[in-house]
């Protein structure tokens, strides 16, 4: 076993000035793609790519510490030991992995089968042989432990790859802690405004569900167009709140059985801009066009604004095409929610009058392949969803 305990170039075959000076350069590299993201899957990604260009070996992986539970779980691995391990949880302080975590040690362990601490392999689909093991350290705190396991083309880790690992963990720890708690307060926010959504949505007894599945049906039409997924989470984001102008609407209007007389669809109609008054201090443009402008159509003849086609924002348009798709499909007591194909066909039929012909566009050719749907659509929501910080 070999533990390292401090930061200096070991000791040992003669100094390389070069391989050095290329050594830092890599960490220098690796230092400024972990600093360009907050995004903790990325980082992630980004940890045990260059993990394993720091120093090649079969298997790396990245365990965090739930403090909570004192327990570390896996939260990335790579390499053909992945499917065995994925779901396993070993409590701080057992094992190799643990026990690093515990004492804060790196520590390189060539031989695991003569360490008493070694608890096996989690499957007969990898042999371990030597481990690699660095605690990563943030604030002070141990948060976890990046480990490396059995190296390629050599029979042993070595003081040289302690050390740069240790270099590697001392610039990807302060990274990995703030995309986590970035991740944290941004998963937070989401869930706070579509609980907030959700409630208000409680006042109408008949639209129940209606907000999560607009949120669906329109990341599903806004990924069919291209969007990014920052742009996706924005656009998620502002359906979320599209309706959310109608906390200004009575009850008597709001929980109405039957259509609305005209003065009250009037009344109805003013949730649009009290909306965009309500989430203006989002200061999020996605957010207060989508709100305020999902009721304009390309002809004009929308509200609140009147907008045509070139001035309606995109979050809008695609907000438009996913309202209207649920109102549709969905039931009211005075009348029955459409069958999907007669729903498209309104739909497709309103393009370039009510809807934006691009937006249509999209929506056609996911119907064309049999993918608008709940499903789909929500799975689309999935894949744009934060990496749980705290699984
Ligand atoms: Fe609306």
């Amino acid at each position: 076993m070999i533990a390292a305990e401090s930061n200096s170039p070991p000791a040992g075959p003669p100094f390389e000035p070069d391989r050095r000076l290329a050594e830092y350069e890599t960490l220098l590299d690796i230092g400024v793609k972990l600093s360009g993201t907050l995004e903790l899957a990325t980082v992630l990604e980004l940890a045990l790519e260059n993990a394993e260009e720091v120093c090649r070996a079969e298997t790396s992986s990245i365990w965090e510490l739930d403090e909570e539970r004192k327990e570390l779980f896996f939260r990335v691995v790579r390499g053909s030991a992945a499917g065995a391990i994925r779901d396993l949880r070993v409590p701080l302080g057992a094992g190799i992995v643990g026990s690093v975590a515990a004492s804060g040690e790196a520590e390189v362990v060539n031989d695991v089968a003569a360490d008493p601490r070694w608890q096996g392999d989690a499957s007969d689909e990898f042999q371990t042989r030597a481990i690699l093991a660095v605690p990563l350290r943030a604030q002070g705190k141990i948060i976890g432990v990046v480990q490396l396991l059995n190296p390629v083309g050599r029979d042993r880790f070595t003081a040289g790859d302690l050390w740069r690992m240790r270099q590697f963990a001392a610039i990807l720890a302060p990274a990995l802690q703030n995309a986590r708690l970035w991740t944290a307060q941004r998963r937070q926010f989401f869930h706070t405004v579509t609980a907030l959504a959700e409630a208000l949505e409680k006042r109408d007894p008949y639209t129940g569900g209606h907000v999560r599945r607009v949120v669906a049906y329109t990341v599903l039409l806004g990924r069919q167009m291209g969007l990014s997924r920052e742009e996706l989470r924005d656009l998620r984001l502002a359906a979320t709140l599209h309706d959310v102008g109608k906390i200004t609407i009575p009850d008597r209007i709001l929980g109405k059985p039957s259509p609305l007389e005209p003065d009250e669809v009037e009344i109805m109609r003013r949730h649009a801009a009290d909306g965009a008054s309500i989430v203006s201090h989002l200061a999020n443009p996605w957010v207060l066009h989508g709100v305020r402008s999902h009721h304009e159509r390309v002809d004009g003849k929308g509200y609140p604004d009147g907008l045509t086609d070139p001035e309606i924002p995109l979050a809008a348009r695609i907000i438009a095409v996913a309202d209207t798709y649920d109102a549709m499909t969905t039931s009211r007591p005075y009348r029955s929610g459409l069958p999907h194909e007669r729903a498209a066909a309104e739909i497709l039929g309103s393009a370039g009058t009510q809807f934006c012909p691009r937006v249509v566009t999209a929506f056609r050719a996911l119907c064309d392949l049999g993918r608008f749907s709940l499903e789909t659509a929500e799975d689309a929501v999935r894949a744009i969803s934060d990496v749980n910080p705290q699984p």
